[in-house]
């Protein structure tokens, strides 16, 4: 069977995750299309994806930065960050908002013992043409947060690593006693890179109101805080410098040995 054949027997055998995000109607796959009864239709793409978003992608991210994102993550540089989000994961529905190349999800999931379905979306189809290249297995999509192409109350657990949020969209998707696990930088977060590029007032990364706007929509919030320093490979010096649009365009002065990764992950739960 051929990647565009898996992908459709996933989805064909998860369809009542999803619904058209023109009329919300439910769907049904017929061959490589998936489709609504009001005969919406959206392509299973060969590389192993569904394409939900019927407009070209916004070009901030592009794909050496995801495939540089890619080489990284599988390096270890979030390791402790995947172990501290598998201990959390619960249920077996897990939506990835906001995924990227995938690697969180696919890495998080794999601590888990009990059966998970994973579905990652990203509104970039560069990072979305990744994720499918190297993890089959999981459901992955091109949609937007804003018009997003999932059934009310079906997540278990939402994940949101370092990506855009909207929680009146969380709260209709998680199920009830769902949970919603966002990572966000703190103040050190990829200092060293950050000293080389920009100016001195930007170099910290201040995340109050991200932290209060999030309590506000889960009053039941935890939160758990990780820093640790990250021994750069020799081979990856290049490739952590691509990972990021922070360095785009900047030349980096001087070879960095290690990197803060220093992030908050809030734990909301539905109401
Ligand atoms: C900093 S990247 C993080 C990606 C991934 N979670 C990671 O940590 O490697 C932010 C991601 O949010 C995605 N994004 C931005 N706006 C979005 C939207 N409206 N809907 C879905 N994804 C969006 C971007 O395309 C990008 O992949
Ligand atoms: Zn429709």
């Amino acid at each position: 069977m051929n990647k565009k054949q898996k992908t459709a027997q996933l989805l064909a055998r998860y369809k009542q995750l999803f619904y058209c995000p023109i009329c919300q109607e439910s769907v049904h796959v017929i061959e490589a299309t998936v489709t609504c009864a009001n005969g919406h239709l959206f392509d299973i793409a060969k590389k192993g994806y569904v394409n939900f978003y019927g407009k070209p992608s916004p070009a901030d991210y592009d794909k050496h930065l995801f495939e540089a994102r890619y080489q990284v993550i599988q390096s270890g540089m979030y390791a402790p960050l995947h172990d501290k989000l598998g201990s959390l994961l619960q249920g077996t529905h897990l939506l990835d908002i906001g995924c990227g190349e995938g690697s969180h999800l696919a890495q998080i999931t794999a601590r888990r013992q009990q059966q998970t379905i994973g579905i990652g979306f990203d509104i970039s189809k560069a990072g979305i043409t990744t994720a499918a290249k190297y993890h089959p297995g999981h459901i992955w999509a091109v949609a937007d947060l804003a018009d997003s192409p999932f059934q009310t109350k079906k997540f278990d657990v939402l994940l949101n690593i370092l990506s855009p949020a909207n929680y009146q969209e969380f709260e209709r998707l998680l199920a009830p006693n769902g949970l919603v696990l966002k990572v966000i930088p703190r103040a050190n977060y990829l200092r060293e890179i950050r000293e080389q590029v920009l100016t001195i007032e930007k170099v910290s990364y201040d995340n109050t109101d991200t932290i209060a706007h999030f309590k506000e929509r889960f009053p039941e919030t935890e939160s758990y805080s990780m820093q640790y320093q990250w021994e750069i490979p020799e081979k990856l010096a290049d490739t952590l410098w691509q990972m990021t649009p922070l360095t785009w365009g900047k030349e980096r002065h001087c070879r960095l040995s290690s990197v803060t990764v220093d992030l908050e992950v809030l734990i909301g739960k539905s109401r």
